[in-house]
């Protein structure tokens, strides 16, 4: 990965931090020397997150954190800012969905749920965190949409596909809003990556079909997420704002 020394010191929150993509660019962002709070609801899992990176020697700290809870974003927010005098960078990884779905089949609790934890939890992290971002030299905003908000090329759920696309939205609202404060806001999207949680989503045949669509043949590393999101954090990307980074391999271009 490209190294970026303007990112050492740095502060950095990521959320869903825990695992999959968001533990990756937890990583990434240690291995710049960047200061990193992983924010998880699964505190076990951003501990052990948090053990590898100071093990590494990086500065690191874990906090169990439910994105959509106000009060609970709000003290987690704090807290970094209480320790580490500040924020730079948001990364806003907690997401996801339990499983494929029709609307005419989804319980509105599920509804609720999915969109809640997509949407509602960019939202209070985004919120809580610009106070402090626009205290930065160099704020960013990257939040971690999905192809599914971008289009529809394979079966997803509509509770998903309709709050990453609100996601995508907020974050070009909040770059329009921003910009003067010196804050970039973009978004990652990423297509189908086997973390431990798609790959129990779907069916083998399911991510060959998908792999096969892909004009690359293959599935993406989540590493190559975290490499996008980190050149956003850096000084590199300091003019893109409000942009949409389709990391999909080139299976839909946009
Ligand atoms: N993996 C994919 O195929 C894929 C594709 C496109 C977009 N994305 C997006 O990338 C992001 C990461 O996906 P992933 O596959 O790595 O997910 P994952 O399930 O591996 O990790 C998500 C993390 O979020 C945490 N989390 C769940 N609910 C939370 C809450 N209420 N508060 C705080 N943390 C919570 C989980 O504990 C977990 O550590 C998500 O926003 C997802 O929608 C993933």
């Amino acid at each position: 990965m490209a190294i970026y020394p303007e990112l050492s010191g740095r502060v950095v929150a990521v959320t869903g931090a825990a695992q999959g993509i968001g533990a990756c660019t937890a990583r990434a962002f240690a291995a710049q020397g960047a200061r990193v709070a992983a924010l998880d609801i699964d505190a076990p899992g951003a501990a052990e997150v948090v053990r590898a990176m100071t093990a590494g020697g990086g500065k690191a700290m874990a906090i169990q954190t439910d994105v959509t809870a106000e009060a609970s974003v709000n003290a987690a927010i704090a807290r970094i800012v209480s320790e580490w005098g500040g924020l730079d960078v948001l990364v806003t990884s907690a997401g996801g969905y339990g499983r494929l779905a029709n609307v005419e089949d989804m319980p509105v609790e599920e509804w609720d749920r999915t969109v809640a934890l997509n949407l509602r939890g960019t939202f209070l992290c985004c919120k809580a965190a610009i106070p402090h971002l626009k205290r930065s030299p160099a704020g960013r905003i990257v939040t971690i949409a999905s192809i599914s908000g971008r289009t529809i090329s394979s079966s997803t759920s509509p509770a998903y596909a309709a709050s990453k696309a609100g996601v995508i939205q907020l974050t070009r609202f909040l770059a329009y809003t921003l910009g003067e404060h010196g804050i970039t806001c973009n978004s990652v999207a990423p297509i189908t990556t086997l973390t431990p949680r798609v790959r129990a989503l779907r069916s083998a045949e399911n991510i060959a079909q998908i792999s096969a669509q892909v004009p690359m043949k293959r599935l993406p590393d989540p590493q190559e997420h975290a490499a996008v999101v980190v050149f956003l954090a850096s000084d590199a990307a300091s003019y893109l704002n409000g942009t949409v980074l389709d990391t999909n391999g080139g299976k839909v271009m946009m």
